[in-house]
């Protein structure tokens, strides 16, 4: 029984490809914006009266008063982040209590999740995997290791025992590691500090709160953070996050079938970066790269890393947009590449003297040599179109090229970072 409607929004490449701006630009359509998984380790930036706002754990569709905001099971929190976010939106005026409802089974990242993290980072040495330190990957392994704490058990008896048990396994754990330096006590301070404000939130069984929502006829967005190759799965792997990015983690991480699920938007941006380690077929360095670096502001927006820059890669966009059912496209960050004279993309890839069109299972096994194209720059800056009848012809090409290679319609162009620049199609 589902009488609403279920769309998903996701990112198709390595993560920041303007999730938060277009889940801006989309919310007025919607009743409800709900996470899906990942945890403060995204920084979703949305624009609001000219000024960053870049959002961790609560969704994307707070800066609209009449949207509800659900961080689903599929989520894990640092109640010292959320506690820090409700306060920068309180500052800015939003009451975000009144709309922002937690699930009962989402699972908290503890401080010592994050000296694990940053442990094992440091063990690693030259091959880590450049995460941002947030306890992301210990605290889903406590959860798929039946070993996490909830939301829900806040308000049970054991709960200060369980906190104890649990610090003291991982700080059992951390005895296998070369030390490093965590200033543990400050940081439980302001964790059980911040526990007392999550016990004041807005806590509800999440899969049974959208089933009813979606019974009462709401339109609900499901907002995924990172991209399609950081996932556990089908990303990268090692060089990935620890969570379900694609489509099907909306059913686990929020609690719903996958016949329920209606439209499936992808983002894309115009070109391609990542931020840490692991394989980039596209990446490029030097003078480009440092211009598109420069050009997009491509700083990490939760660590403030330089994100590394590199061009389109078809190979892989169609593999992420075949992979998560994928049925419209939202190309971003086109402005970015205004001044170009010509645009590389990368149409195959050149493995061992083959050409492949194909992802294969690993990126970082044998060389990766990009078969590049180039189409012709627009030279003209698009920052203040509103319409897709008056976008140059050279835009129309690579919007062309890019869905005729991925076969998913492109339904719109995002050509600036406020919440006006984005341009509809249909
Ligand atoms: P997310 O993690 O996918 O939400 O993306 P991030 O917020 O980490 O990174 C995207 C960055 O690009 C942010 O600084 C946005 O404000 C900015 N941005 C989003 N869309 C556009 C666009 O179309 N043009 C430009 N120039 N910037 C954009
Ligand atoms: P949003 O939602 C870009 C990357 C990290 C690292 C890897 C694992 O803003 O697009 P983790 O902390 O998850 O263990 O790190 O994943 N990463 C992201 N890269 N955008 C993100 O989120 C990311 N979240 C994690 O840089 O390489
Ligand atoms: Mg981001």
């Amino acid at each position: 029984m589902k009488t609403g409607q279920l769309d998903v929004l996701l990112g198709l490449q390595w993560g920041d490809e303007g999730k938060g701006k277009v889940v801006d630009y989309l919310s007025s359509r919607y009743d409800i914006v709900a996470r899906y998984q990942g945890g403060p380790n995204a920084g979703h930036t949305v624009v609001v009266d000219g000024k960053n706002v870049v959002l961790h754990t609560i969704p994307s569709g707070i800066f609209h008063d009449e949207v509800k905001n659900l961080i689903g099971n599929g989520v894990v929190v640092d109640p010292i982040t959320l506690q820090r976010e409700f306060e920068l939106l309180h500052q800015l005026g939003i009451d975000a209590k009144e709309r922002v409802y937690l699930s009962r089974r989402v699972h908290l990242i503890l401080p010592t999740h994050r000296w694990l993290d940053l442990a094992s980072e440091a063990a690693k040495k030259k091959n880590k995997i450049g995460s941002t330190l947030r306890g992301i990957a210990p605290t889903y392994m406590d959860k798929t290791g039946r070993n996490g704490i909830r939301v829900g058990d806040l308000f049970t008896k054991g709960f200060v025992e369980q906190y104890q048990n649990l610090k003291s396994k991982h700080l059992r754990l951390l005895e296998m590691y070369p030390p490093v330096e965590f200033p543990l006590e400050e940081e439980e301070e302001k964790w059980w500090n911040a526990i007392d404000f999550v016990r004041t939130l807005q806590i509800v069984d999440g899969e049974q709160w959208i089933w009813q929502a979606l019974e009462h006829n709401a339109r609900i967005l499901a907002e995924g953070a990172q991209g399609a190759m950081l996932d556990l799965d089908y990303g990268t792997y090692p060089y990935v996050t620890s969570s379900y990015t694609g489509s099907a983690g909306v059913c686990i991480g929020l609690g719903v079938p996958p016949s329920y699920i209606d439209e499936v938007i992808g983002i894309a941006k115009a070109y391609t970066t990542r931020v840490g380690s692991g394989p980039f077929p596209t990446e490029i360095e030097g003078e480009m790269a440092e211009y598109l670096r420069q050009k997009g502001h491509e700083y990490g927006a939760t660590t403030g890393r330089p994100r590394r820059c590199g061009w389109l890669d078809l190979v892989q966009l169609r593999y992420s947009a075949r992979l998560n059912g994928v049925n419209r496209i939202i190309l971003t960050k086109l402005d970015v590449l205004d001044e170009l004279e010509e645009i590389p993309y990368a149409k195959a890839y050149k493995i061992d003297n083959t050409i492949s069109t194909s992802m294969p299972y690993r990126l970082d096994d044998v060389p990766i040599h990009p078969v590049y194209i180039t189409t012709e720059g627009w030279r003209t800056s698009l920052d203040h179109i509103t319409s897709w009848e008056d976008l140059p012809g050279e835009v129309l090409d690579y919007v062309e090229l890019i869905q005729h290679s991925v076969e998913v319609p492109i339904h719109g162009v995002s050509v600036g970072p406020e919440r006006h620049q984005l341009i509809p199609r249909y």
